[in-house]
Parts: C-alpha cells; sequence; structure tokens
C-alpha cells in the first residue's frame, strides 16, 4: 500500500481482514510523508511501515527507484496507492505493470487531478462518487475497475461530501481487491 496521509482506506482494508471479509495480506505500507496517520495504523496492525521522501532523492527517478526497490521486497500481487500524493512515473510503473490500482474520489473520468469532491460540487453535478482504477502513466486515468455513485444533497460542502464518497471508498475498495484475488 502507498500512502501520504490519514489512511482510512488502509484501515477499511485491516478492517476487513480482521474481520474475515478479505483474504489478504498487507505486505507493507510506504507512505511519502513520515508524518502520515497511515503509518501508525501500520504499525498498530503489526504491518511493517517505510517512509521513502521525495526531499531525501535527487531525482525524481532516484525517488521511484527506491520507491520501487521498497515494494519489490514485499513481494506484492498488487500495490494499492490509497491516498498517495503523487504522479508515480515510468521508473516506478514500469516495474509493477497491471498491477498498480488507485482509489479516486469522483465517478472518472469526471473531476480528475486534487480536489475532487470541490470540483463535483463546483460544476454542480447531482451525482458524483469514486472510482478503483489500475494505474496508467497519465494522471487518474488508467482503466476503470469499478465505481460507485454518491448523490450530491442540498447543503453539501466539501466535508460533508467527502465524508459520505469516503465511506463508499472503504467498501469499494475492499471489493475490489477482494476480486482481484490478490494477497
Ligand atoms: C481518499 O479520498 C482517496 O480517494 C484520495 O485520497 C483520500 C485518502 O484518504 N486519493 P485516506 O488517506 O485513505 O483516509
Amino acid at each position: 500500500m502507498l500512502v501520504s496521509g490519514r489512511g482510512s482506506n488502509l484501515q477499511a482494508i485491516f478492517d476487513a481482514i480482521e474481520g474475515g471479509r478479505l483474504d489478504a495480506e498487507v505486505a507493507a505500507v510506504i507512505s511519502d510523508s513520515p508524518d502520515a496517520y497511515a503509518l501508525k495504523r501500520a504499525e498498530k496492525a503489526h504491518v511493517p511501515g517505510f517512509c521513502i521522501e521525495r526531499r531525501d532523492h535527487s531525482s525524481r527517478a532516484d525517488f521511484e527507484a527506491a520507491l520501487a526497490a521498497c515494494a519489490e521486497a514485499a513481494r506484492p500481487d498488487l500495490v494499492v496507492l490509497a491516498g498517495f500524493m503523487r504522479v508515480l512515473g515510468p521508473v516506478f510503473l514500469d516495474r509493477f505493470l497491471g498491477r498498480v490500482i488507485n482509489i479516486h474520489p469522483s465517478l472518472l473520468p469526471s473531476f480528475p487531478g486534487l480536489e475532487a469532491q470541490r470540483q463535483a460540487l463546483e460544476a454542480g453535478v447531482r451525482y458524483t462518487g469514486c472510482t478503483v482504477h489500475f494505474v496508467d502513466y497519465g494522471v487518474d486515468s488508467g482503466p476503470i475497475i469499478d465505481q460507485r455513485v454518491v448523490p450530491v444533497l442540498a447543503g453539501d460542502d466539501v466535508e460533508r461530501l467527502s465524508a459520505r464518497i469516503l465511506e463508499q471508498e472503504h467498501d469499494l475498495l475492499v471489493d475490489v481487491i477482494r476480486r482481484l484475488g490478490c494477497k
């Protein structure tokens, strides 16, 4: 799992494994930020956590090579980007072709990139949601695996809409990992 922050999606996976709803193992949690709460969640779950920071590497390629080496050491069937806030390039992706998935808080291809929930509110759409997709060389642009729809309600602000989307993210991500049959 690659993470950058809070790690609620990571926690949903831990909870599903713990609750017998997902037959999988999280081999490693890799963060690009030492402050990511996701690392604490990994520690509590007794899963190896690693921090690899961009600023410790002279180029993006070196950074991605370090990330890839760390991920490869865990021998994953699947690499899950769950709130990982960097765009990965070929140095990382070529090593895990077709095995990297990402969760995004909109119905892609609408609203890729940052602040997808705010983009949805500003566009005035009645329905938004979340998407899990295979990662390619673009930004939130790879083949879509599955989506969940979330209605935009009267009085929604970014916080309220994000919270309802997040609930669906947790369910969707666990479901997709289960269906991909990966450990
Ligand atoms: C989620 O909304 C995810 O879709 C987006 O970043 C957020 C991460 O949340 N890519 P968390 O760190 O899993 O709580």
